[in-house]
């Protein structure tokens, strides 16, 4: 695979080559679609994860350098058990039959979210993934499992704290970076695009700290309906953003 550093031919989109390097997308609408559709919520998450399919070779085709994907938040364990365990059934499914091509095109598959709180399959599933994954240089495919950003926030927290305590860490030397390097996300580009789909216009608990200056964009199409068309419509829509990060 030769990669992303070259502008693919295959990006029409972005006049002027303002590709986004970390776009994230609140994957919202699974429930609302099987229900137009007179299926049971179980039939948008199997929808859901097709589009994921889509998406995540779109990106790469467009050159964006990580996407990550809100795949299961910290609160979402308050959905019925029949739910919850359907959600980590499809996951489980999606990373064992999607790693292997994944990374034959080059993708590197990677997680946020506290791994800890999840079933012993799919975190097993999801380090195997990493695994094999960690020496592809293409797109960053970023799965957040069992995240929220307030959790992301407080584990960075604990941690500063654990070291002012054992004297390694003055307070007065505590900044910015002191909580970004220790975010999930430490690896990754700055999030530049934040996409929710349902037409939903609220956060819940996503990349808080990230979203500081990302652009935001909020879209009607239900997930399971979100395609390369979408992304396209996506990236073309932050190509035309002005960014200012309080400047001017
Ligand atoms: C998003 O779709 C999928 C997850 C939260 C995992 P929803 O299940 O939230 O769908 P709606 O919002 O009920 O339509
Ligand atoms: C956010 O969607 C979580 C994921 C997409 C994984 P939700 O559907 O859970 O969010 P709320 O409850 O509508 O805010
Ligand atoms: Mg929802």
């Amino acid at each position: 695979m030769s990669g992303l550093s070259a502008s693919p031919a295959s990006s029409p989109v972005t006049g002027g080559g303002n590709v986004p390097r970390h776009v994230a997308i609140i994957m919202d609408g699974n429930g609302r679609w099987a229900k137009r559709r007179f299926l049971p919520r179980i039939a948008g998450h199997r929808a859901g994860a097709e589009a994921v399919r889509t998406v995540v070779r779109a990106a790469r085709d467009m050159g964006v350098q990580a996407l990550t994907l809100y795949a299961f938040s910290s609160e979402n364990w308050r959905r019925s058990t029949e739910e919850v365990s359907d959600l980590m059934g499809l996951l489980k499914l999606y990373l064992r039959r999607e790693i292997r091509e994944l990374n034959s095109e080059n993708v590197r598959l990677r997680t946020i979210g506290d791994l800890s709180g999840l079933g012993k399959d799919l975190v097993a599933l999801a380090q195997e993934g990493v695994e094999a994954t960690k020496n592809n240089t293409g797109l960053n495919f970023v799965l957040a499992l069992n995240y929220g950003a307030q959790d992301e926030m407080l584990r960075a927290v604990r941690d500063i704290a654990s070291q002012v305590a054992a004297g390694t860490l003055s307070p007065a030397d505590i900044d910015h970076a002191s909580i970004e390097t220790r975010l999930d996300t430490r690896d990754l580009p700055p999030l530049d695009l934040l996409i929710r789909t349902s037409g939903e216009r609220r956060l819940s608990n996503f990349l808080l700290w990230q979203a500081a200056y990302a652009e935001l964009l909020f879209v009607d199409t239900l997930w399971p309906d979100f395609d390369r068309k979408a992304l396209a419509d996506a990236l073309s829509d932050y190509g035309t953003r002005e960014r200012r990060f309080g400047g001017r």
